[in-house]
């Protein structure tokens, strides 16, 4: 079984495919996960080299319009404080963060129309002004508002697919419809923004199958980047007292994906630092290539609570860089001077 094993890596470190029965096989099997975490890394170094890309996260509003199952920000949840910020603020912030040399910002919030597309496309353009990078992360939205916001100037877009099982998408997220996510991901391909996407990992009920089959979806959506990340069990949820995912789980898909997608973009997510005090760094030894501080000012940063014991929210984004620069160096990686755009194949 083994020796199998390590052949389907070595394999997939050479040409970067596998079958989902080929990834199932992987996933169950813990016997070559620090193969496969070596593989993973030298794809990583092989294709994106050494810099560690910086994005500077500003999480700008805790409002949300929908209930998904597994997160602290969901509508119905009654014990969060929430926080909107005005748009000078955001641009505020946005400017603090690119005077800390981030090259990329990545604006985050919560699902809904609580900022009109007029007022997005506004913050846009002035923080475009600061010559950086921009991705939004602000959920489902029209083909004309992602129009409008790539028109502002907006370069690249995450939005998770969470997981790939249709009927797990449903029970997960009531009143969304896994169709429409689909189609969003693929207007904003279209559109030109640069695709982030990516799941969860050990939601109530997701099975290793399903997870393969995640794998398999970032590379026919062609996706740019991939996040995934454990699902921390948050108690102001109906998930309260589910078990959460793994670290080496969330570890073992992501390398699976370098594998696979060997030139994108990876973060080591902050959730699977949550889960593991050095966790960002065994990831980006694991095959990440991309790091995403935290660049919220003040209260806010402890208000974002998708999930509990969330990093840095007791931190200034001044102390997180100088942080995570300390950390990345001590791996004998660099920071990356630019913006960090999917390197583009040759061939
Ligand atoms: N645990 C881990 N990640 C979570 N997210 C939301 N809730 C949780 C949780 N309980 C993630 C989702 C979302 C991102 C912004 O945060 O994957 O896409
Ligand atoms: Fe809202 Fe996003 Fe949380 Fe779902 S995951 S409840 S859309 S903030
Ligand atoms: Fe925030 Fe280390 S990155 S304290």
């Amino acid at each position: 079984m083994g020796i199998n094993l390590l052949s389907l890596i070595s394999r997939a470190e050479k040409e970067h495919k596998l079958t989902k029965g080929e990834i199932v096989a992987i996933l169950e099997n813990d016997e070559v996960n620090r193969e496969l975490f070596k593989a993973a890394d030298r794809v990583r170094e092989k294709y994106v080299g050494n810099e560690v890309h910086l994005r500077g996260l500003v999480e700008f509003s805790n409002l949300c319009s929908v209930n998904c199952l597994y997160c602290g920000l969901r509508k119905d949840n009654k014990n969060l404080k929430r926080y909107k910020l005005n748009p000078d603020i955001i641009i505020e912030f946005a400017q603090k963060a690119v005077s800390y040399g981030y090259k990329t910002l990545v604006l985050q919030s919560g699902e809904g129309n609580f900022y009109s597309g007029e007022e997005i496309a506004l913050i846009i353009r002035e923080i475009k002004k600061f010559d950086t990078a921009i991705t939004l992360s602000i959920g489902e939205k029209t083909e004309e508002e992602y129009k409008l916001f790539r028109q502002a100037g907006a370069d690249r877009f995450l939005l998770r697919i969470e997981t790939t099982d249709r009927e797990l998408y449903k029970k997960l997220h009531p009143k969304m419809d896994y169709e429409n996510r689909i189609n969003c991901l693929k207007i904003i391909k279209k559109l030109g923004y640069e695709l982030g996407t990516g799941s969860l990992i050990g939601l109530p009920g997701q099975t290793i199958e399903s997870m393969a089959d995640d794998i398999l979806f970032f590379k026919e959506i062609e996706a740019d980047m991939i996040g995934v990340g454990p699902f921390i069990p948050n108690v102001d949820t109906p998930f309260a007292s589910e078990k959460g995912g793994t670290f080496e789980m969330s570890l073992k898909v992501m390398a699976l994906t370098r594998l696979i997608l060997p030139d994108i973009n990876i973060p080591a997510t902050t959730a699977m630092e949550s889960l593991n005090p050095q966790g960002r760094l065994i990831a980006l030894q694991s095959g990440a290539n991309v790091v995403m501080p935290n660049v919220t000012e003040g209260e806010y940063r402890a208000l974002y609570r998708l999930y509990p014991g969330k990093i840095c929210i007791n931190d200034t984004p001044a102390h997180c860089r100088g942080c995570i620069t300390g950390k990345i160096h001590s791996i004998n990686r660099v920071v990356s001077k630019n913006y960090g755009f999917k390197k583009k194949l040759s061939t």
